[in-house]
């Protein structure tokens, strides 16, 4: 089985030392698009002054009303750019017939390949009825829980992609098991998913309220068994369920418009302008659900990371990553 790992960039991230720049260039702009989910399950559960989903309720920790919705769109946006305005890295060919994207949250990736492969079926699975209703002939919606056992063809789909929806998955190895089943051989699956530590080339991270939120936040995602895999454990995972020319791809995304490197900037004001939003969305049912911290604990923990963002002087980042596989031609028993 050939297998590719790329090493991350060790080289440091140069700081910004210039205090006088503004963030105002970075202001994100976010996509909007507008067709129908086949089944709506459009009853909502609060909790804490946030909407969470219904289907299975309490299995996905993260909010799903408006603040959330438009963080997950700018948030494509952060994506778009450090993929150089890829939608993916898979090799997939110029023809793919059908996609599938799991966990699709308001849609926006889907609704962005149907609008690259116009000939494609492209199906979005989501707990959360959150999509546009009204979108273009070759996208649909469907409200599902994607751990449950799939119904879809098998061999069906030339491409699955799931991007982070880690904290919610308990059975990575059955998730690709049902990727692999559904998908075509030669057909490609991608997986990628925000790593839950943050790295830090100088000793700006440490002992920052930036640390203080991620150390809790891991410390709540452990009690609920919910770290995910990512890199290694996640490319065995993805082996293990019989893809081959298994390959990773990581990309940093700084804590804030720290880096002189222009891009790197830009990717940090927007993690800047989407963590805003992010820390609550992440850590709130976490925090008070596993942690037994107060609403008033949390959003404080989350104001003061904000400002350690804010001010570009934690020069932390995180790695996203990206694995994907191809399913042989040749399909093993
Ligand atoms: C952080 S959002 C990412 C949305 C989208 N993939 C993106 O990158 O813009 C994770 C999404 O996965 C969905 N999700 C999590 N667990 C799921 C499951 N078991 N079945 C279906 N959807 C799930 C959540 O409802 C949420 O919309």
């Amino acid at each position: 089985m050939a297998t590719t790992v790329e090493a991350l960039d060790h080289a440091p991230l140069e700081v910004d030392t210039d205090p006088e720049f503004s963030s105002s260039d970075y202001s994100s702009s976010l996509e909007s698009s507008t067709h129908s989910i086949t089944s709506s399950i459009v009853d909502y559960v609060y909790e804490n002054g946030r909407r969470y989903h219904r289907l299975q309720e309490g299995k996905y920790l993260l909010p799903n009303d408006e603040t959330e919705q438009d963080r997950l769109d700018m948030y494509h946006h952060l994506q778009l750019l450090l993929l150089k305005g890829a939608l993916f890295v898979a090799p997939i060919g110029d023809n793919p017939q059908h996609i599938l994207d799991c966990g699709t949250g308001t849609g926006i990736w889907a609704l962005d390949a149907g609008e690259l492969y116009p000939m494609a079926e492209v199906v979005g699975v989501d707990l959360s009825p959150i999509q546009p209703e009204w979108v273009v002939p070759n996208v649909r919606f469907e409200v599902d829980d994607l751990e449950m056992d799939w119904t879809f063809r098998k061999d069906y789909f030339d491409f699955i992609h799931s991007r982070n929806v880690a904290q919610s998955i308990r059975d990575w190895p059955k998730y690709l098991e049902q990727m692999y089943r559904h998908t075509k051989p030669g057909g490609y699956v991608e997986l990628a998913e925000i790593g839950l530590h943050s790295y830090c080339d100088d000793n700006s991270y440490k002992g920052s309220a930036l640390e203080t939120y991620i150390v809790s936040f891991v410390k709540a995602i452990e009690i609920a068994s919910l770290m995910q895999p990512t890199g290694d454990a996640l490319k065995k995972i993805v082996e293990a369920a019989g893809f081959v020319d298994v390959t990773i791809k990581q990309f940093k995304q700084p804590w804030g418009g720290w880096p002189k490197n222009s891009e790197m900037k830009r990717a940090g004001f927007i993690v800047s302008l989407n963590s805003a939003t992010g820390f609550e969305s992440y850590g709130m049912a976490p925090m008070t659900r596993f942690l037994g911290l107060s609403t008033d604990e949390v959003l404080t923990m989350c104001k003061n990371a904000q400002a350690d963002v804010e001010s570009r002087k934690v020069h932390a980042y995180q790695v996203m990553w990206h694995v994907l596989g191809r399913k042989p031609e040749k399909v093993r028993k």
